[in-house]
C-alpha cells in the first residue's frame, strides 16, 4: 500500500457505515490527495438486487432532468459526437425523495446510508431536497457495460460535494476482469481496479482528475449485465 492508497475494513453500525479509522482521520487523508477504500461496506447480495431491479426497469431514455421534483431517469452515452468527455456508459439518475416515483423510492435506503456517510465525513448538511442553498444530494448509478465501457480523464469543482463516493456494485472476476477508476493524486497515479470490489466504497478529494479505463474492451459489447456497476452521489 502506498501514501496513494489507504485501505481499510468497513462495516455497519445500526443505520450508519463505520471504517477501521475516525471519520476526522479518514477526511483528513482523502483531503491529503490519497485514496481510501472500504472494503465490505455494502452487502454484495443487496447491490446484486438493485442491479436486477434496475435492469428490469424500463424508463423512457433520455437526458436526465436532475432538477428537484424531476423523475428518475436513464440517459446511455456510446461515443456521442462532439461530446466534451469520451464516454460509453449507461447512467440512471434516481429521485429517491419522490413518493411518486416507485423507482427511486426502492432506492432510497441504500442511497441514504451512503449519504449519511457523506455528511459524517465533509461535515456537509446536504440531504436529496434541496437546501437554503438550493443544492441537494444527487444519487446515480453507472454502468460501463463489459466491451469497452469508459469514462476519459475529467475533473470536478472541491465544493460543495467535497469527497466523492463510488460504491462498486460488480464483483472482479464475475462481472469484469479489467477497467476501474484512475486518479491522479499527489502521490501519482493510483489504479483503484484491483482493489475495488463489489460493496466497497472508494473515497477521493472531488477535484482530482480521474477516468474509468476499458472495461474488458475485447468481449462484446453487454448492456444487460456484465460490466462495472457503481452507486455515487454528488451535490450540486
Ligand atoms: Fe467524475
Amino acid at each position: 500500500m502506498s501514501a496513494g492508497l489507504t485501505i481499510l475494513r468497513a462495516r455497519r453500525e445500526g443505520a450508519e457505515i463505520a471504517a477501521d479509522m475516525s471519520p476526522q482521520d479518514l477526511a483528513a487523508a482523502v483531503a491529503s490527495g490519497s485514496i481510501a477504500i472500504l472494503k465490505g461496506a455494502f452487502d454484495p447480495a443487496e447491490l446484486l438486487r438493485i442491479r436486477a431491479e434496475v435492469l428490469a426497469w424500463d424508463p423512457v431514455p433520455g437526458e436526465p432532468d436532475t432538477s428537484p421534483g424531476a423523475p428518475s431517469a436513464r440517459y446511455r452515452g456510446d461515443e456521442p459526437p462532439g461530446t466534451h468527455i469520451r464516454h460509453v456508459f449507461e447512467s440512471y439518475y434516481f429521485a429517491v425523495d419522490n413518493p411518486g416515483d416507485a423507482m427511486g423510492s426502492a432506492l432510497r435506503a441504500p442511497f441514504a446510508l451512503l449519504a449519511s456517510f457523506w455528511r459524517r465525513l465533509t461535515g456537509g448538511v446536504h440531504d436529496f431536497s434541496p437546501g437554503p442553498d438550493g443544492k441537494s444530494i444527487r444519487p446515480w448509478i453507472h454502468h460501463y457495460p463489459s466491451g469497452g465501457g469508459h469514462f476519459d480523464w475529467h475533473e470536478h469543482p472541491l465544493e460543495p460535494t467535497k469527497i466523492g463516493m463510488i460504491v462498486s456494485m460488480s464483483r472482479i472476476g464475475v462481472d469484469l476482469d479489467t477497467g476501474g477508476t484512475e486518479f491522479k493524486t499527489p502521490f501519482g497515479i493510483v489504479d483503484t481496479m484491483s482493489h475495488h470490489d463489489i460493496g466497497d466504497v472508494c473515497l477521493f478529494r472531488y477535484d482530482l482528475s480521474h477516468r474509468v479505463t476499458k472495461v474488458d474492451p475485447d468481449r462484446e459489447r453487454d448492456w444487460d449485465g456484465r460490466g462495472r456497476w457503481t452507486m455515487l452521489l454528488l451535490v450540486r
